[in-house]
């Protein structure tokens, strides 16, 4: 009989995941303990914009015409208990309050809501980003509190979706990474990405400490490969060099390797500042501290570049007050093709002009009411070109695509000067010069 399947929380992992079980074939039960959250669901509609999870969901939720019916939604934990034969644990584990560790209330609360009704057989499966050691501790817990004790296993398979890409990386992993302690629990797992992994995905096996570890040492690698590229950008600025030109000649040694090294104003968003602080403060518990100090520059570097387009603002308006100038913010989501302005250095940025006294007019895509709800003093405008008018300088701070394909000539007859800042080294200065802009990319002063 196919496996039953579980996911409990339902926010970007959650409902991603949910949709792409249903999609590999099986029965799947989604729990969330928001009932707005759960009632979208059931219409098929998707609380945060993410490409392909929407057509996903309609093709698979229960009472949706035409859909196969495998999935459906439930704010009931005894219901989920009986239903499952693997429960996965998406929820999330955000930055705790004014400290660097993650807040693990959320991962508690859900298995402590889950063990009490795990009445047979079943693995739970976490997914969520948490500090090493967490699986072992949460195993011994539903050892304890599990009525069918031994009978429940735990395993530890990490989640290295990226949003915007959320239902590809998904259904198409680049490796998928369990931490078990039987075999039970890997031939389940491997009984569910059956799929992926016959299409080539690799399937790696290890013990729950090295799977929590893989996902925050991946976040930290990436983390790090932006903040050495704005670090060369600094020096570029400094030497009068060119970091677009450095990062593609430095990307042809495979080694190295081209992705990820667009300097700009910096990493955000939902994951990587958060992961890699919280990983910083788990390694101080265990006594390794020394061994991730440099993550603490890798912070720095990551949000001193906000101040530095800050700066580069002020420098180019004349290097005086913002009081009175006039800046059209492009960009409020932390990167392109999501609405989510979580940490966004876009909005910081915006943020800190604002503070200064600049009147500042954003506009995003997708990340409007979101971007409006976190920071409500900010001016929104409808489109680029109500944001530019009347600008005394344009910053573009999320590469979306919309903002490439802009036209710099129309968008020039009505700024009220033709000065274009570059926070992501994404547009093409040529097309922007020859409809009479000034441009400026970060880290490419004679660029
Ligand atoms: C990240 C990881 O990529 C993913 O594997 C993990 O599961 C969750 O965290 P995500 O937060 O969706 O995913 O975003 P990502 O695409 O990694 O970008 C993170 C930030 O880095 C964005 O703000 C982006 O603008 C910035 N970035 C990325 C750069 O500044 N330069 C780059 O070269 C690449």
């Amino acid at each position: 009989m196919a496996l039953k399947i579980t996911v409990i929380g339902t926010g970007y992992l959650g409902a991603t995941h949910a949709a792409a079980m249903a999609e590999l074939g099986f029965e799947v039960l989604g729990l969330d303990v928001v009932p707005e959250k759960i009632e979208k669901l059931r219409r098929g509609e998707v609380p945060m914009y993410e490409p392909g999870l929407e057509e996903l969901l309609h093709k698979h939720v229960a009472g949706i015409e035409g859909s196969s019916g495998r999935l459906r939604f439930t704010m009931d934990w005894a219901e989920a208990g009986e239903f499952g034969d693997i429960h996965f644990v998406c929820v999330n584990t955000p930055q705790r309050h004014g400290e660097y560790a993650c807040d693990m209330s959320y991962v508690d609360s859900a298995i402590a809501s889950l063990a009490p009704h795990l009445k047979g057989p079943a693995l739970v499966v976490g997914k969520s980003t948490v500090p090493v050691g967490s699986a072992d501790r949460l195993a011994a817990y539903l050892a304890e509190h599990a009525p069918a004790g031994a009978d429940v296993e735990l395993a530890w398979n990490p989640e290295f979706l990226r949003e915007g890409f959320a239902v590809e990386d998904t259904l198409h992993p680049d490796r998928l990474v369990v931490g078990v302690r039987g075999e039970r629990a890997e031939k389940l797992l491997r009984e569910v990405y059956a799929t992926p992994v016959a299409e080539g995905s690799p399937f790696v096996v290890t013990d729950f400490a090295t799977a929590e570890l893989v996902k925050t040492s991946a976040n930290s690698f990436l983390a790090t490969k932006i903040s050495f590229i704005n670090a060369m950008a600094e020096v570029c600025e400094a030497a009068d060099g060119d970091v677009a030109k450095l990062a593609e000649a430095i990307g042809y040694d495979d080694r190295i390797g081209k992705k990820f090294l667009r300097a700009g104003i910096g990493f955000g968003g939902g994951c990587l500042p958060k992961d890699i602080r919280a990983f910083m403060a788990r390694a101080g518990e265990l006594g390794a501290d020394q061994a991730l100090t440099f993550l603490r520059e890798i912070d720095s570097i990551n949000m001193r570049q906000r101040g530095r387009m800050v700066e580069l603002t002020r420098q180019e308006l004349g290097g005086g007050a913002f009081l009175g100038k006039r800046v059209a913010v492009l960009g409020a989501t932390f990167k392109p093709d999501s609405d989510d302005v979580r940490d966004s250095p876009a909005l910081n940025v915006a943020g800190q002009i604002h503070l200064q006294g600049g009147q500042v007019t954003v506009y995003d895509p997708k990340g409007m009411d979101n971007a409006r709800s976190l920071f409500p003093t900010l001016g929104y405008a409808d489109s680029a070109l109500e944001a530019v008018r009347g600008a005394d300088v344009v910053l573009h701070l999320t590469e979306w695509r919309e903002f490439r394909e802009l036209d710099a000539q129309a968008l020039g007859e009505a700024a009220a000067q033709r000065l274009i800042l570059d926070g992501r080294n994404a547009l093409d200065p040529e097309v922007w010069r020859k409809a009479g802009w000034r441009y400026r990319g970060m880290g490419r002063p004679t660029a």
